[in-house]
């Protein structure tokens, strides 16, 4: 049988259940968008994230957008960010009206470099959108340092990182807003499209609260220009079920990236850099490189293992991205990522077996 990327099916029948129990509450309330599960929700994953805010959205990508509108970062400001991302980083910052900067990545972590993200700073950057791409978290006091000495603002794109920690930080903690996404693939997923704003400013979350639902601050009044990005209660209700099971699926997905680490030795297979603390990845997705990734892909496939690529083409590679601003000195990091980067099945549900089957197909590959 094939080892997949996902296994939503596999997951414990204990977990079914709850979500069943908590659709049917839902269902039986009579009540669908925006209510107390919703509320409660908010306040769970604001907590877990060390914020006092939370404002759930439709999806994470409107989550980036409505915390740049409640940021005013809009027509005419710039906001620096990766080319290595989900198309939906840089589409959240062209659907504000701001205009996108790609900065290039390190190559030993494909995450965002500061020294390209120097080269893009101008007198129009209001902020820097961080990813954390994978799940990883890098060097947060130094993107700190960064935006105060160039007086802009971080964001960051915790799309990937759900509750992945710097210095006993969470993601999302540790600038003016974190967005996240629920997708249902993430590390905590709804079944459906879900998302939330968390901030530790009281003033941001309350615009935020009110751009995701038509601008409206109450019922029928609209001092301002929003959109419809509601939570709602049903995944919400679904969602919080999850969270109880975040901690253990994470720990989990930090064993099998363990063993991958130790256990691929191919010569022609590259693994990224270590987390530099362990709370700090939380293995979203386990990335390695290869010269000749496709002919690796394609090897995995006929071992039964199931693998992706994140991302095969860099934003900047996208048609309607090709004119975007970006780092004089180019994206040539982002570029060899994409060619080369490769994604291996790394989700909870996964077996000692499956796991030790990874290793073995990746390590039989026959380079060229
Ligand atoms: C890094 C990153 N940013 C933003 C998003 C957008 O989230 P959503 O799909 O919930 O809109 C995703 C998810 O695909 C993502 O991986």
């Amino acid at each position: 049988m094939m080892i997949l990327m996902n296994d939503f099916k596999a997951e414990p029948p204990e977990l079914r259940e709850a979500m069943l129990t908590a659709a049917k509450r839902v269902i039986e309330s009579g009540w669908y968008v925006l209510g107390n599960e919703v509320t409660v929700f908010e306040k769970q994953w604001a907590a877990a994230c060390g914020v006092g805010y939370g404002v759930g959205v439709g999806n994470g990508m409107d989550a980036i957008e409505i915390a740049l509108r409640a940021l005013d970062i809009g027509p005419g400001d710039e906001v620096i960010t990766t080319s290595m991302t989900a198309f939906a980083t840089v589409l959240a910052i062209l659907r504000a009206g701001a205009t996108p900067v790609l900065a290039d990545v390190d190559a030993d972590s494909a995450l965002l470099s500061l020294e390209s993200a120097l080269r893009c700073i101008s007198a129009k950057t209001k902020a820097v959108l961080l990813v954390h791409l994978y799940g990883q978290v890098r060097v947060m006091t130094a993107w700190q340092v960064f935006c105060k000495k160039h007086d802009i603002l971080l964001i960051e794109d915790c799309a990937q990182a759900h509750l992945a920690m710097w210095q006993g930080n969470v993601a999302g903690s540790m600038g003016e807003a974190g967005a996240y996404s629920f997708y249902p693939t993430k590390n905590l997923g709804a079944p459906g499209d879900a998302g939330m704003l968390v901030t530790h400013n009281a003033s941001l979350a309350e615009r935020a609260a009110r751009l995701r639902n038509y601008g409206q601050s109450v019922r029928y009044h609209h001092p301002e220009l929003g959109m419809n990005s509601r939570l709602d209660e049903i995944h919400a209700a679904m969602l919080a079920e999850r969270m109880k099971w975040l901690a253990e699926f994470t720990n989990r997905r930090s064993k099998i990236a363990q063993a991958y680490r130790e256990g691929i030795t191919h010569a022609a297979v590259q693994q990224l850099a270590p987390p530099e603390e362990h709370a700090a990845h939380v293995y979203h997705l386990y990335v390695v490189t290869c010269m000749q990734r496709d002919a690796l892909q394609d090897h995995l496939k006929s071992h039964q293992v199931q693998t992706l690529i994140h991302y095969p083409i860099p934003v900047h590679g996208q048609e309607p991205c090709r004119q975007i601003k970006r780092d004089p000195h180019g994206l040539i990091a982002s570029e060899r990522h994409a060619a080369q980067c490769l994604s291996l099945p790394c989700h909870p549900q996964m077996t000692d077996e499956d796991v030790g089957t990874v290793i073995s197909a990746v390590n039989s590959f026959q380079a060229k």
